[in-house]
């Protein structure tokens, strides 16, 4: 993860951002932080590390603002929004900083948790990563299998505003609902013997993107990542094993997935 799956999307999105080289990494260190689940408070390390990211921000947004370049955080600084009366305005200061961290977190953490589980579920089904090895144009559906196996964003938070009816249940307004969208990837409604890992699976869809208005804004690059990856990596390493023990996952509320996957080869 620290040497390879976690550095990618971090780098990546960092210079879609326009964040210079030498910094990337060091960012996706602190996005790391900032998602760290600490249950007895925040310690004093993620706070540290949550004040120097948005003093990083800020500092980049106030050099992008006197220099625009081809970035999305200039991209953002330019935009404007078309409001109900036809007028426009640009975006303020801390809508700015909010659209950077969400595009930084959101391009990094969940990436990093499917190469993870790529590395994991392929080295668990020796066979299946064979499939791939012999015949690369499987990859993009092994992408959305891994995407459907595990997802690395299981559950997702809802305010409901008025009472309604979800599948004969009545849901009053003013709940708080959890969407376990994790869970619906295994539904035996939906998926035939769920809980086997095939990347020759025959599926139209899954859940771990979200749905509707807010369903996620990069999984076509999170897609091209991991297909990517993937390719590069069964080309040059057609096989490794994982100590399965060693695996340790991330502490984080919303993101699941390896955080340390040891290898040999
Ligand atoms: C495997 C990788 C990824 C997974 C599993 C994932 C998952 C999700 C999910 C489930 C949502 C919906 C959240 C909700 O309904 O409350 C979401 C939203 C979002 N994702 Fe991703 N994501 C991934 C990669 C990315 C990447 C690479 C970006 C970077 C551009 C990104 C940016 C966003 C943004 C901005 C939203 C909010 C969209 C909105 O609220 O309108 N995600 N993502």
């Amino acid at each position: 993860m620290e040497d390879f799956a976690a550095r990618i999307p971090s780098t990546l999105i960092g210079a879609l951002l326009g964040v210079p080289e030498p910094d990337q990494e060091q960012l996706g260190i602190w996005a790391d932080l900032m998602m760290r689940y600490e249950p007895d408070g925040v310690s004093a390390e993620k706070a540290d590390g949550i004040i120097k990211l948005q003093a990083y921000m800020a500092d980049l947004l106030e050099s992008r603002r006197r220099v625009p370049g081809d970035d999305m955080v200039s991209g953002l600084l330019a935009a404007e929004i078309v409001l109900d009366d036809g007028s426009t305005r640009r975006l303020e200061h801390d809508e700015v900083m909010a659209f950077f961290a969400l595009l930084h977190i959101a391009g990094s953490e969940t990436t990093a948790r499917l190469l993870g589980w790529a590395a994991v579920l392929l080295a668990r089904h020796p066979d299946e990563r064979a499939k791939l090895v012999a015949t690369p144009a499987l990859v993009s559906n092994a992408v959305e299998e891994l995407l459907r196996y595990e997802a690395p964003s299981p559950i997702q938070a809802r305010y409901v505003r008025r009472d309604v009816e979800w599948h004969g249940e009545q849901v009053p307004g003013g709940s708080k609902l959890a969407l376990l969208t994790g869970s619906a990837g295994r539904d035996e409604r939906t998926f035939l013997d769920p809980d086997r890992f095939d990347v020759e699976r025959v599926f139209d869809t899954h859940a771990t993107f979200g749905y509707g208005i807010h369903s996620c804004l990069g999984a076509n690059l999170a897609r091209l990542e991991a297909r990517v990856v993937l390719e590069e990596t069964l080309a040059r390493f057609p096989t490794w094993h994982v100590d399965e023990s060693a695996v340790e996952l991330v502490r984080t509320t919303t993101v699941r997935g390896p955080s340390r996957v040891p290898i040999t080869w």
